[in-house]
């Protein structure tokens, strides 16, 4: 049976999460923070939730911190989820990008799966990627890298095996990527082949971290997990992942989720039933607003659109304008520090 938590315990829980991983906690939630607690405090010894704060607070035993930030994440994900992002990336960005590679004006594409659990994102991407291969042979496979990222060591590990069997394996999974992209592993579970997993490394990262060590991107999904944030976080990492994006980079969020009003620096960009967010610049790739009737203009990185969700167009305000032009100088000072590198890795 689950410990009972008083509403002190609750709220000192509630801002260690906060602190720790800035996951918002409603009030609601307190059964849920029972349930999901007391089996670790069980295993260790721990009678009360005001015992376990006090481990919290001394930092002892090791490792007791990471389990609870563990255990209070919410890691539901699946093969391919939400379909679009994934016929966006098939059918749009790889032939532009390949085209490019072609020409010899890129040499990488380069995807950062942001809050990727147990790895279905980047792998469903790996596997699209090298279905895309197939018929457009520019793209070879060390074209492609994949950094895949979380704050849960549990669900990093899960990735990092790339092993899956029950419900894991079966939701989402179309039988043909299942018969070309996994072999079998024993009582019933599935491993990913070598060639996919070969195309991403795994890593645990916060993002209440600076990205400025990230490297630069084509692509970034921070898809279902800014939904656990308070808006002034939400806006935290959406203009670190804008600064952390190339230019005419891809955002991809959730189906069910959008830019807050009034962020700026992304051009909403629809193609069917795919919505993306790209950074305003000077996109090489297909997706720019030149090439694409129907696309949101980007315009020049000085300059940052503002890309309200579908249906509603609120100008920016003066403090927003100010704002922007802020985020658009530190991201114009990092590109040029990113470029600096590149040519003396060179
Ligand atoms: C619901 S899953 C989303 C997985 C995948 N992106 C998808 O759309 O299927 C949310 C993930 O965000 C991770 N997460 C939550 N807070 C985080 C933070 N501050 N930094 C990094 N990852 C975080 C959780 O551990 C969890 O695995």
């Amino acid at each position: 049976m689950a410990t009972t938590i008083t509403t002190r315990e609750f709220d000192r829980i509630r801002e260690f999460l906060q602190r720790e991983t800035s996951i918002s906690l409603t009030d609601d939630k307190a059964y849920l923070v029972e349930t999901r607690l007391s089996e670790i405090m069980k295993a260790h010894g721990l009678p009360d939730f005001g015992a376990l704060l006090s481990a919290l607070q001394a930092g002892q035993p090791r490792g007791l911190r990471d389990l609870v930030i563990d255990a209070m994440t919410t890691n539901e994900t699946l093969w391919f989820r939400d379909g679009a992002p994934f016929d966006a990336f098939r059918e749009h960005l790889l032939p532009a990008w390949a085209g490019e590679i072609a020409a010899g004006k890129r040499q990488k594409i380069r995807i950062w799966s942001a809050a990727c659990s147990t790895g279905q994102e980047p792998y469903s991407l790996a596997m699209v990627y090298h279905e895309v291969a197939r018929r457009l042979p520019a793209l070879r496979p060390e074209h492609l890298d994949i950094l895949a990222t979380d704050l849960s060591d549990s669900v990093l590990a899960t990735a990092k095996a790339g092993i899956y069997g029950g419900m894991a394996i079966q939701r989402g999974l179309p039988a043909e990527y299942l018969d070309r992209w996994f072999v079998p592993a024993g009582d019933g579970r599935h491993e990913v082949r070598r060639e996919i997993r070969d195309r991403v490394v795994f890593r645990k990262f916060n993002l209440r971290d600076s990205f400025i060590m990230m490297g630069s991107f084509d692509i970034i999904l921070t898809r279902y997990v800014l939904i656990y944030f308070q808006d002034d976080f939400k806006r935290e990492v959406l203009r670190k992942a804008h600064g952390a994006l190339d230019k005419g980079g891809v955002l991809f969020l959730g189906a069910s989720e959008s830019l807050p009003d009034g962020m700026p620096g992304f051009a909403v960009v629809r193609r069917g039933r795919t919505t993306w967010y790209q950074k305003a610049g000077n996109p090489t790739a297909a997706p720019s607003a030149a090439a694409a009737p129907g696309v949101a203009a980007p315009r020049p990185a000085s300059r940052p659109v503002t890309s309200p969700p579908a249906g509603s167009a609120p100008p920016a305000s003066p403090a927003n304008a100010a704002g922007a032009t802020a985020a658009a100088d530190l991201n114009e000072v990092l590109q040029k520090l990113r470029d600096l590198n590149a040519k003396y890795d060179k």
